[in-house]
């Protein structure tokens, strides 16, 4: 099966491929969230010893934080298909005393290179949704939790925003659209793909379906207030921008809101976003957890 599949046929990278260049957007990430992954690893607590694996570990930056939890001489293991991204991992953390702890895989989720029941946390964030076929993927992430072990995926939960629900230039409702649109655009490269096979139920049903048992989901919440700092703008210009200029996004969002983004996201423009003193950064970030049978 393949990693990752999409439709359309146009020779830009594919920002759903995870080649060159997708590092920089995936590192940054990685350090916006870094205060709710925090939280995150803290409450998944895995435990001094724990044997953990991260499926779809990107940039790696919540792996760095299990392989610090899990404590000295211990391993915590890493798949992707990225090989562009392992490489890049490997040559990061090759002189980081916590990144030496982690051993990266080129494995896909959906044929994982491990025994049954080899781990007793499974970690797997925003990879899931990328597979044409979710509950084939999350099954075999079920078949590496030991019995009582755990399956925690971080998928779905509340969109992000930060921008005010009335602004002069858009009128309301821009925080949705642009929710609506990232939605539909996301779907419309990986959910409808030739080979997919559509998954109709929720994150929780997709544990239970995958045999895990005592699904519970927690959701944290991840915001802040101005002065952005600079990591925060960019990483919020960067999403605006790709909504402002992107061709392949240009269907998903109505025209008029598209000439809007140009003039939020220009710093020499009266309505440059980051002049305003009324942004409010928000976003629910769900982490669905199942126990192994
Ligand atoms: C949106 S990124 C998320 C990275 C990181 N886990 C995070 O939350 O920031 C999705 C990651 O999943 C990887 N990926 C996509 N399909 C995969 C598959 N079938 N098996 C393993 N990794 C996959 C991609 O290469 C990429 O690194």
């Amino acid at each position: 099966m393949t990693a990752i599949t999409h439709r359309h046929g146009s020779d830009k990278p594919d920002p759903t491929t995870f080649g060159p260049g997708s590092e920089e957007r995936l590192d940054r990430s990685d350090r916006f969230y870094e205060l709710t992954h925090r939280h995150i690893v803290e409450w998944l607590a895995p435990g001094t010893g724990s044997r953990v694996l991260d499926a779809g570990c990107g940039t790696a930056g919540f792996t760095e934080l299990l392989a610090e939890s899990v404590g000295d001489g211990v391993h915590v293991d890493a798949a992707d298909t990225s090989k562009h991204l392992l490489e890049y991992n490997r040559s990061r953390f090759a002189d980081d005393p916590i990144g030496k702890r982690i051993r990266f895989h080129e494995a896909p989720i959906q044929d994982l290179p491990f025994e049954d029941g080899a781990f007793n946390l499974v970690w797997s964030s925003r990879a899931v949704h990328h597979l044409a076929d979710q509950l084939t993927g999350v099954r075999e992430l079920a078949r590496v939790v030991a019995p009582g072990g755990r399956l925690a995926i971080r998928e779905g939960g509340v969109a992000a925003r930060f921008m005010p629900t009335t602004m002069d230039l858009t009128g309301t409702g821009l925080n949705e659209r642009l929710a609506d649109a990232m939605e539909s655009w996301f779907a419309s490269h990986v959910h409808f793909a030739e080979d997919a096979v559509p998954y109709p139920y929720g994150w929780a049903q997709l544990l239970r379906d995958a045999g895990m048992t005592d699904i519970t989901a927690r959701t944290f919440v991840h915001e802040f207030l101005p002065p952005f700092s600079e990591l925060q703008q960019s990483f919020l210009l960067g999403g605006l921008t790709r909504w402002a200029t992107d061709e392949s996004r240009k269907d998903y969002l109505p025209a008029a809101d598209r000439s809007a983004l140009r003039r939020l996201v220009d710093p020499d423009d009266a309505e440059y976003v980051f002049n305003r003193p009324d942004l409010h950064f928000i976003e629910g970030i769900t982490v669905y957890v199942g126990t192994g049978a």
